[in-house]
């Protein structure tokens, strides 16, 4: 199993047992695998596994459920799973069946998943704490409610209903948020990917060419190493860079453009998510490197705050000091330091945060603020970060020869006991690296 999942079937086993124990003994855990969703008509999209059942089983496989029961004596880690079925598998390929949940994938026991109905409410029954993720799937919802409705409806007969639904993300979400040996090896295997992938662009930029050539260089380099995207590619030349969520890819860039490039691979289930931006001939004009020199301090800045014991927050605050300082230096902006920050003027050039968490989801799961506070910084963490600068092609309060520009330097950063560890280190970053990859292709 570690083949397909880089995770070896020990550290499955612990995770589920770390948050059986967070848990307690009265409580049961329900965890659907994500359903096939539709694309068209009879096709669907491609298959992604839940990231949190993921977590728990690395099993692949659609219409599953994971049910984890503490301390129960037949067996604590319960798969509900589709029966084998040759016929079926001709088609689709081969499935694990009870057998191979128990033998492939270290469950303590499995049924078929035609048998949930009957089998979950007896799980449910003398358990007072329910785990699970409300309001993810409706018709799931739907289902669980009926199953403790089914053991209320036999209180009578002494049985005892759970009493308290509590969500499961806030114990397992903190799991998530601290990255093992294991998952960080795929985490740096997903980050080596996007470099190579992201250099083969630069390398291919000529003016003239299409955003969708770009994105087909850079997810060509994906697919050659078994990696997906990790979400939706975004190419945006010239002011199409300043859309922050920019998805047509459609446009061609003109000579003098910058490109944006916002790709990440997505490696056994574990994402990269880097952003560059360079000039499609090869050459920063002025104004576009003074900009993005601006982003390359700001992000260097937040860098320094990525170190235990800080406050996450410190990274962005410390973005922004330096982008509105430049910005004001530059012309862009006008006034105090301090009342332009207080007062959010740089917001119309910088929207966003400066980045997220990283792990199974592009943007991650985990709390940002603990009791109304920016929460502190810890090793094993991974967070991207990611500044950037948008002026709007047609705002007429700034220079002409700022206008359309978009720029954005996003690195994906682990936390460690010293300093943070860059896991795209190797793609080349300020104007002048970048104009050296780009003159090597
Ligand atoms: N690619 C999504 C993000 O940068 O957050
Ligand atoms: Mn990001
Ligand atoms: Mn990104």
């Amino acid at each position: 199993m570690k083949a397909a999942t880089g995770i070896g079937a020990a550290e499955f086993a612990r995770r589920r047992k770390q948050l059986m124990r967070m848990a307690g003994d009265d409580a049961i855990l329900v965890l659907p695998a994500a359903p096939e969703r539709i694309r068209s008509h009879d096709t669907h999209y491609p298959y992604r596994q839940d990231s949190d059942f993921w977590y728990l089983s690395g099993f692949p496989e659609p219409e599953a459920v994971l049910v984890l029961v503490p301390g129960r004596k037949h067996g604590e880690a319960l798969l509900f799973c589709r029966e084998r079925d040759p016929e079926r598998e001709a088609w689709d390929g081969p499935r694990a069946g009870q057998e191979g949940a128990v033998g492939d994938y270290g469950m303590d026991d499995a049924y078929p998943i035609d048998d949930l109905d009957e089998i979950l409410p007896g799980l449910l029954e003398g358990r007072s704490r329910v785990y699970y993720h409300f309001g993810r799937d409706a018709d799931f919802d739907l289902k669980l409610i009926g199953w403790v409705r089914h053991v209320r409806a036999q209180v009578r007969q002494g049985a005892e209903p759970p009493h308290e639904f509590l969500e499961l993300g806030h114990l397992l979400h903190e799991l998530r948020l601290f990255k093992s040996r294991d998952e960080l090896k795929l985490m740096r295997r997903a980050a080596d990917i996007s470099v190579q992938a992201h250099l083969a662009a630069m390398r291919a930029a000529r003016p003239g060419i299409h955003e969708y050539e770009l994105q087909a260089d850079v997810e060509r380099v994906f697919r050659a190493h078994d990696a997906w995207p990790a979400y939706g590619s975004i190419v945006g030349a010239g002011a199409n860079a300043c859309v922050l969520h920019y998805r047509a890819n459609n446009a061609q860039a003109r000579d003098g453009d910058l490109v944006l490039v916002d790709a990440g691979a997505e490696f056994r289930g574990y994402a990269a998510d880097i952003t560059r931006t360079f000039p499609v001939n090869g050459r920063f004009t002025p104004a576009q490197r003074a900009l993005h020199d601006l982003v390359g301090a700001a992000q260097r800045a937040a860098l320094a705050q990525a170190r235990p014991g800080l406050p996450y927050e410190a990274g962005h605050n410390a973005a922004v000091e330096t982008l509105t300082e430049g910005l004001l230096k530059l012309g862009l902006l006008k006034g105090k330091l301090e009342k332009n920050i207080a007062d959010g003027s740089y917001r119309r050039f910088y929207r966003h945060k400066t980045g997220h968490w990283l792990g199974l989801d592009v943007h991650d799961v985990g709390d940002y603020r603990i009791d109304g506070e920016s929460r502190l910084l810890e090793q094993g963490m991974v967070f991207t970060i990611e500044p950037g600068l948008y002026v709007s092609h047609d705002d007429e309060t700034v220079d002409a020869k700022w206008r359309g520009i978009g720029i954005r330097t996003e690195d994906d950063v682990l936390v460690t006991d010293g300093d943070p560890s860059v896991l795209t280190d190797a793609l080349a970053r300020n104007a002048d690296e970048i104009e050296a990859a780009m003159a090597a292709g």
